[in-house]
């Protein structure tokens, strides 16, 4: 009988926490959004042509083409097309003058937003603003062109895959430093070779994909996760102890996020590292610091106590 209302009890108890996770999914307006996904999800699209009187199929132009599974697993899945895209797009062919309508900026949105007040988005405002790309080219750069209105996702606060993280921040610089298309909408200028600029560096793809690009090239402070302070070339980490040695800079920036959680896991700092990778330098093991310190000690002893009989012998 007890034994009945436990399980009932665990039983209610377990629906509740379903009932939870259930109503903190996020309504996605997938019926709202099916008209421009009509068109902007696939690579032809077709509309009724009042001219001619039949339908028309055309081909989407491959930049305007939008992936809704990843649209429907990001940051503003929640959103409607029109939440940022002005109301007449529901009608086609677009009004031409649409195309010179100004976007909403991160911060139009965010600044004062209690909701995500833990990512700090006025201290990376202010970064960004003393970064190279957005004093060389304040207008055009904009947080979208490395937050993609259409896939942002979070990962470095939430995600415990470091290597994820990695390859999905790297993608992020990448898609203008391996690029040309997207980097000329820029800078005109004929884009530099970065894996040639980095000949210097060893195992550059071990590296390139076990280390970020920004954790070499920002200005890391305390108060954001994620360094936006870029700077210029002369300015990168170029010194491999940055890196390897126990108190590095990584420890402050890419392993920040795995440092609190496994702290508060664990209890121990090396945690973060120690379950992820060996690194040369970084992970310290304190018996065979003590072990090697004796074996040290030994050596020296053995070695002084020789020349002492040598010198009293002669
Ligand atoms: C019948 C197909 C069709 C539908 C439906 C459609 N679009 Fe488009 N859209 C296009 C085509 C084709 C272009 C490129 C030519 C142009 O700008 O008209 C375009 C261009 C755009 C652009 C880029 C404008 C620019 O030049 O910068 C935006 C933004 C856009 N559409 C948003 C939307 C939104 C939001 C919806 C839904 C409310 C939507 N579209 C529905 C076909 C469509
Ligand atoms: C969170 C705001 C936001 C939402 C939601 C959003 N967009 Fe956009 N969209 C933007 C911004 C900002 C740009 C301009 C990007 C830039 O200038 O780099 C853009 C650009 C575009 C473009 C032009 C692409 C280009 O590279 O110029 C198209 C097409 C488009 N959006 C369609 C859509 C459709 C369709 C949806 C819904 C499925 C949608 N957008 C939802 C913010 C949004
Ligand atoms: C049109 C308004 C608007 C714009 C523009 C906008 N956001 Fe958001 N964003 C929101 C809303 C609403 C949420 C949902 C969270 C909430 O309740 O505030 C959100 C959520 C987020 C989240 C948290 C996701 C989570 O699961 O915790 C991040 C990170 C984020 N936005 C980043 C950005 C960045 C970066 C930009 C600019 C590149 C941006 N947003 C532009 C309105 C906006
Ligand atoms: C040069 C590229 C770049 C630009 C420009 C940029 N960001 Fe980011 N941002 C990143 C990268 C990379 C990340 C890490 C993404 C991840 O793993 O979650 C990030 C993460 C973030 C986060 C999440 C931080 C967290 O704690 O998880 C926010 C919020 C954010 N950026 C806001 C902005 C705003 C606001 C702007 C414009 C003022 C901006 N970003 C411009 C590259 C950029
Ligand atoms: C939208 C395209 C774009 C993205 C995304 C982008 N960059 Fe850049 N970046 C540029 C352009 C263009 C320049 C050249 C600026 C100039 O000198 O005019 C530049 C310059 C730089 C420089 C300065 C080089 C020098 O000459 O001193 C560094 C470092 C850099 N980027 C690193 C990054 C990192 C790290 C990321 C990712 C967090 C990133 N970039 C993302 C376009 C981009
Ligand atoms: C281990 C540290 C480190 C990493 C990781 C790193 N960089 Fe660099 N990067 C440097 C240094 C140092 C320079 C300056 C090289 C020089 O001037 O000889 C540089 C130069 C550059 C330049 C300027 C090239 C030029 O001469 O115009 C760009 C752009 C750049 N890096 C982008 C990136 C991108 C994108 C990534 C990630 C895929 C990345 N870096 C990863 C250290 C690093
Ligand atoms: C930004 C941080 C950073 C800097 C700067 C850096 N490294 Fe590394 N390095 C790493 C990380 C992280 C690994 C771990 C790779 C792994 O576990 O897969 C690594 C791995 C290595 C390895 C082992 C490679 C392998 O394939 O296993 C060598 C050798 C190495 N680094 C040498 C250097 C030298 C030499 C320099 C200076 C020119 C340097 N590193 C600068 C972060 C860095």
């Amino acid at each position: 009988m007890k034994k009945l209302l436990i399980i009932n009890l665990l039983c209610a108890l377990s629906f509740i926490a379903f009932a939870q996770e259930t109503s903190k999914e996020e309504v996605v307006h997938s019926k709202e959004n099916s008209n421009c996904f009509s068109c902007h999800g696939s690579p032809t699209y077709t509309y009724y042509n009042d001219v001619v009187e039949r339908d028309i199929t055309k081909r989407m132009n491959p930049y305007f083409l939008i992936d809704s599974v990843l649209y429907y697993d990001q940051n503003h899945k929640s959103f409607e097309c029109i939440d940022c895209h002005a109301y007449e797009f529901k009608t086609f062919p677009h009004d031409n003058t649409l195309r010179m309508e100004p976007m909403p900026s991160c911060l139009d949105c965010h600044e004062g937003d209690d909701a995500t007040a833990m990512y700090n988005f006025e201290v990376i405002n202010d970064e960004f603003h003393e970064s190279v790309h957005s004093t060389k080219h304040s207008d055009e750069f904009t947080c979208w062109m490395c937050h993609n209105p259409h896939s942002y996702k979070i990962n470095a606060s939430n995600n415990s895959n470091i290597r994820e993280t990695i390859i999905y921040d790297n993608n992020i610089c990448l898609s203008c430093h391996a690029d040309i298309n997207k980097y000329q909408l820029i800078s005109g200028n004929t884009k530099p070779n970065v894996i040639d600029k980095h000949d210097w560096l060893p195992n550059q793809i071990s590296h390139f994909a076990s280390v970020r690009c920004i954790e070499c090239h920002t200005h890391v402070s305390d108060e954001a996760l994620v360094a936006h302070h870029i700077q210029t070339k002369d300015k990168a980490v170029k010194k491999c102890v940055e890196c390897h040695s126990s108190n590095a800079t990584l420890m402050t920036s890419l392993y920040r996020f795995q440092a609190q959680e496994n702290r508060r896991k664990y209890g121990f700092f090396n945690a973060a590292i120690l379950e992820d990778s060996y690194m040369i330098g970084a992970n310290r093991n304190l018996y065979l610091n003590i072990l090697s310190a004796i074996i040290f000690g030994s050596v020296f002893f053995v070695i002084l106590i020789h020349t002492l009989l040598r010198i009293l012998l002669k």
